[in-house]
């Protein structure tokens, strides 16, 4: 069984449509990567398949079950956590309270557990535990986005354009976090606007331009593929 698919589904702000007859498959265990210029309309999928937009039309279904209407909580509850664009965090709140607000649709006494493999996994925000989130550089606040979505325990991440902002020796960094968690067992659904970076590091490759997918195949074909090559990795 898929870990999710959307069916036909469309998007609108107002009146204007953001997202057209939108249909994808993300298999279990695997990195799936969304590219797209500039207002493509990547955020706002990502948006709607975290429950913070309603389509207009369409199905989304999780683990086989219908979740198009489902709250964003019941989402987080259910195993999808997000990455936001710009990352989202509280800068006036410590590090280790951000990473706690990704555990807030849980009660169970995991939670200190996970805490410390956040810590273990980015032993830099265990030095940075009590300083304010908005005080760390790029890099490291990323890692706090990331390890908050964690603490969610999910089976589903949604990364929105991790590498933004980030020098390319961090960007790296970065990436090989996003395949280490999946080595371990995370689905990934990543969205970058870098489409060689998202081709080299994802099995499969969604292409969206002004709310509809053009394009998908295996990312290693499509690294090779002569439009790709020439309308998203400079000729
Ligand atoms: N809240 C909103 N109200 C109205 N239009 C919006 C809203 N958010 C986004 N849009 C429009 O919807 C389209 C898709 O935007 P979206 O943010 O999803 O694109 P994107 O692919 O994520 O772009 P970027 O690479 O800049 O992050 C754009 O034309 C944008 O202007
Ligand atoms: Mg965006």
């Amino acid at each position: 069984m898929s870990l999710l698919t959307t069916q036909n589904l469309s998007v609108m702000y107002g009146k204007i449509r953001a997202l057209e007859g939108i249909n994808l498959t993300v298999e279990p265990g695997q990195i799936v990567a969304l590219v797209g210029a500039n207002g493509a309309g990547k955020t706002t999928l990502l948006k709607t398949l975290s429950g913070l937009l309603t389509p207009v039309s369409g199905t989304i279904h999780f683990e086989g079950k219908e979740i198009t209407t489902a709250s964003a909580d019941t989402r987080v509850r259910s195993g999808i956590a997000q990455v936001p664009e710009g990352r989202g965090l509280f800068g006036i709140l410590s590090v280790e309270d951000n990473l706690l607000l990704g555990a807030y649709t849980r009660n169970d006494h995991e939670i200190h557990n996970d805490l410390e493999s956040v810590y273990t996994r980015f032993p830099i925000l265990h030095d940075k535990r009590h300083d304010y989130a908005g005080t760390l550089s790029g890099g490291q606040q990323q890692m706090v986005a990331v390890g908050r979505a964690l603490m969610s325990r999910p089976r589903l991440l949604l990364l929105d354009e991790p590498s933004m902002g980030l020098a390319p020796i961090i960007v790296e960094e970065i990436f090989a976090t996003i395949r280490e968690l999946n080595n371990a067992g995370t689905t990934i659904f990543l969205v970058e606007q870098n489409a060689r970076l998202a081709l080299k590091n994802s099995h499969y490759t969604y292409v969206l331009e002004n709310g509809t997918i053009v394009k998908e195949g295996k990312s290693k074909d499509l690294l090779n593929d002569p439009a790709i090559i020439e309308a998203y990795l400079g000729g």
